[in-house]
């Protein structure tokens, strides 16, 4: 996909279709040659590259800095990139200003958490020609007042505002929503009623198409593992054997080989 007219059209075929993030031109370069549709560039990045407990510690910079990377490494991907905790709430101004500097770092379009006290800033993006991929339901910027990464949209009240935003961001311009660890007949139930495209993590089978965090699929860290998320391969296995054989091999001289040393 390289537009969100792509989204659209992927939806009115019924085409399911994958989103991972990246943080790095080289995992974003080999993300979208294996065919990966969208790349987000999610304020994850704050835990999974910078360490950080959670995704308030993402600023602006952080954000610019990625998202230049991962178009280095991937020109022709659809990039999303996420508006980082609180840029959306110093006003319209300073929210589209910040949105801009991620267009031009190299982003298609920009995703927000939430939606409550800045529906003004959506409508102002849309109008700014800056497309916005909405994000409902688990929505770790608000972790602290969520009371920790918890199930959402469970009683029938929050199901009901959770559909109540969704149709608002589409009636704002929103061209996408991601949909973040609620039930998946709630899921499957917005992804119905809407025609903007559902992404759903955490949120069942249903959806228009999913996102996984890329470190959870590589599985690179061995202590984590979301009940929601699926490990595709073994990367903390995988780098540790790596990383002990070249150990091995300097401490007994076998690195570098004679083939190894420039002439
Ligand atoms: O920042 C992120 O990785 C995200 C995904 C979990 C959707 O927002």
């Amino acid at each position: 996909m390289n537009g969100i007219l792509e989204f659209a059209r992927a939806k009115r075929e019924r085409r399911p279709f994958a989103l991972l993030t990246a943080y790095d031109a080289v995992t974003a370069r080999t993300l979208h040659e294996a065919g990966v549709e969208a790349l987000l560039v999610g304020d994850s990045v704050a835990m999974v590259v910078h360490g950080f407990p959670s995704t308030v510690h993402a600023t602006p910079e952080m954000m610019v800095l990625h998202t230049a990377a991962v178009r280095r490494g991937a020109p022709e991907a659809m990039i999303i990139a996420d508006m980082p905790f609180l840029s959306v709430r110093r006003g319209v101004r300073a929210a589209v200003e910040g949105a801009g500097e991620l267009l031009r770092a190299g982003a298609t379009a920009v995703k927000l958490e939430g939606l409550a006290g800045h529906e003004e800033v959506v409508a102002s993006l849309v109008g700014s020609g800056i497309p916005v991929m909405g994000h409902l339901g688990l929505t770790p910027q608000s972790v602290h007042q969520l009371g920790g990464h918890r199930i959402q949209g469970r009683t029938p009240a929050a199901a009901e505002r959770l559909r109540a935003d969704a149709l608002r961001l589409e009636q704002l311009g929103a061209f996408a929503l991601v949909l973040e660890c609620v039930p998946a007949a709630l899921a499957k139930a917005v992804t119905r009623e809407r025609s903007i495209s559902v992404i759903g993590i955490g949120a069942g089978r249903d959806t228009d198409g999913q996102v996984l965090v890329v470190s959870d699929l590589l599985g690179l860290d061995a202590g984590f593992r979301p009940k929601f998320s699926r490990r595709y391969t073994d990367g903390h296995g995988a780098i540790l054997q790596a990383a002990r054989r070249y150990v091995g091999d300097v401490r007994a001289r076998r690195f570098p080989a004679p083939r190894e040393v420039p002439a």
